[in-house]
C-alpha cells in the first residue's frame, strides 16, 4: 500500500473553503426527498425501483438485481429522519422477499449480497432490534463468505463460483459488501467472517489500486496458486482508465472497513484514492463517468459524485483535527453536495419518481446513461442524513 503514490490536493485553494451550503438548505432537499419516497410507498410495496430510470422514471421489479435495498435503506433513512410508523411499515413489509431471496437461493451468487443485507435487514436490526432481520442477515453473510476463495485472499465477485470466465474476479464495488461480514462476526462471535473481510480488503488495496492511487474496476487472481493476474473493466471507459464511481466505492469502502479493523494504512490509502479523485472533478464538482474525462460532452455520474461525499464525510470522521485533509474533505463534501442539491436533483423534472437525475449505470453497456440510478439516490439520502443529523451507519 506504501508504494501508491500521493498526489496530494493540487486543484490550488479549491476544498480550503466551504461553500454557502446551510443546514437548512440540506434539509430542504431531505423534505423533496421524503416527497418523492412518499410518492412511490404505494408503487414500490412489494416491488422495487428498477437499477436505472427510463426517461427518468423507474419501472417496477422484483427482487432480482444488486439495487433493491437502496429502495428499502431509503426507507429506514425516512424512518429514521422523521419517527413516522409508515416508513417503517414499508421496510418491514419487504423483509420477506429478502428472507425468500436468501432462503431460496434466488439470484445470490453475487457479492453484492452486503449491499442488499446490509440496507435491508442489518438496518432492520440495528434500528429496531428485530431479531429475525438479524438471523436472514446472518444468512445472507454465509452465502457471502462462501464467496471468498482462500488461496486468492478474495471474494468473488460475479458468477458461480465455477464458472472460468468469472472466476478470482474481485472488484472495487465489493469494498461496499465487507461491512456485512465485519458484522456478522460482531454478532455472530465468529471470526471467520471478519478475517474473510479482512484478507480481501488487503488484496483490493493491493491489487485494485494503482501505484498513480487510481483503481482498477476488476482484478483476476489465480485461485489456484494465489498469484495476481491482471486488472481489468467493465463499466469504465477502458482497462487503463479509471472509473468514476469505481474510485468513489475506494473513497467509502476502505474507510468503512477502517471502522472495524483500525487499520491506519487504509486511512492513508483512502487518502490518496480520494485525493485522486477530487484533483479531477469538473468546475460544478460532479465527476465525468469516467475519470479520463475532465471536460468536454461526455455524460457525467451524479451517483459517483453521492457516494464520494459519502466517503469524504466517512473519512474526515476519522481524521484528527491536527490534519488539515480533514476540513477540506468536509469541504469537498459540501461542494459536491451543494452543487448535486443546486443541479441535479429531479425537482424541476416532475414526471420523475427519482431524486437525482444524471447518473450513468453502464455506458459501455449502453444501460441507464444519464438517467436516475437508485443507488445515486439513496447515497444522497445518506449524505443528506450524515451533514444534518449525528447518524450512526448501517454499514
Ligand atoms: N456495483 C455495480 C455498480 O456500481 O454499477
Amino acid at each position: 500500500m506504501s508504494q501508491v503514490k500521493d498526489e496530494g490536493i493540487r486543484v490550488d485553494g479549491k476544498y480550503e473553503q466551504a461553500p454557502s451550503l446551510t443546514k437548512e438548505r440540506c434539509e430542504e432537499a431531505i423534505t423533496f426527498i421524503l416527497g418523492q419516497v412518499d410518492r412511490n410507498l404505494e408503487t414500490f410495496k412489494d416491488t422495487f425501483p428498477s437499477e436505472a430510470s427510463t426517461d427518468n422514471v423507474y419501472r417496477q421489479v422484483g427482487n432480482t438485481e444488486w439495487t433493491p435495498a437502496f429502495w428499502t435503506g431509503m426507507l429506514w433513512l425516512a424512518y429514521e429522519t422523521t419517527g413516522a410508523e409508515k416508513y417503517r411499515q414499508a421496510a418491514e413489509n419487504q423483509l420477506g422477499s429478502y428472507r425468500q431471496r436468501v432462503e431460496e437461493r434466488r439470484y445470490t451468487d453475487t457479492h453484492d449480497l452486503g449491499f442488499l443485507y446490509t440496507l435491508s435487514c442489518v438496518s432492520a436490526y440495528k434500528l429496531t432490534g428485530n431479531e429475525e432481520a438479524k438471523r436472514v442477515a446472518l444468512e445472507a453473510a454465509d452465502l457471502l463468505y462462501i464467496r471468498y476463495l482462500e488461496k486468492a485472499g478474495i471474494i468473488q465477485a460475479w458468477g458461480n463460483l465455477s464458472d472460468p470466465k468469472q472466476q478470482g474476479r474481485m472488484i472495487i464495488d465489493c469494498l461496499m459488501n465487507l461491512p456485512l461480514l465485519f458484522w456478522a462476526s460482531e454478532v455472530s462471535g465468529d471470526r471467520k467472517y471478519r478475517d474473510a473481510a479482512d484478507s480481501h480488503v488487503r488484496q483490493a488495496a493491493a491489487y485494485l489500486i494503482r501505484e498513480d492511487a487510481s483503481s482498477f474496476h476488476t482484478f483476476y487472481m489465480d485461485t489456484e496458486t494465489g498469484a495476481p493476474k491482471y486488472g481489468s473493466t467493465a463499466q469504465g471507459y477502458s482497462d487503463d482508465s479509471c472509473w468514476s464511481r469505481g474510485q468513489a466505492w475506494g473513497i467509502y469502502g476502505f474507510p468503512l472497513s477502517y471502522r472495524y479493523t483500525e487499520d491506519e494504512e487504509l486511512i492513508d490509502l483512502t487518502k490518496k484514492v480520494a485525493n485522486y479523485f477530487l484533483n479531477r472533478l469538473p468546475d460544478d464538482y460532479v465527476a465525468y463517468w469516467d475519470l479520463i474525462f475532465t471536460g468536454g460532452p461526455e455524460e457525467r455520474d451524479s451517483s459517483a459524485a453521492a457516494i464520494a461525499v459519502c466517503g469524504l464525510l466517512e473519512t474526515s470522521s476519522h481524521l484528527p483535527l491536527t490534519d488539515p485533509l480533514k476540513r477540506q474533505y468536509e469541504n469537498a463534501a459540501s461542494h459536491i453536495l451543494e452543487s448535486l442539491i443546486d443541479n441535479y436533483m429531479t425537482r424541476d423534472v416532475p414526471s420523475s419518481n427519482g431524486i437525482l437525475l444524471h447518473a450513468v449505470y453502464s455506458k459501455p453497456g449502453n444501460n441507464g446513461v444519464d438517467e436516475c440510478c437508485i443507488w445515486g439516490d439513496y447515497y444522497m439520502f445518506e449524505a443528506l442524513v450524515r451533514v444534518t443529523r449525528d447518524w450512526k451507519p448501517y454499514w
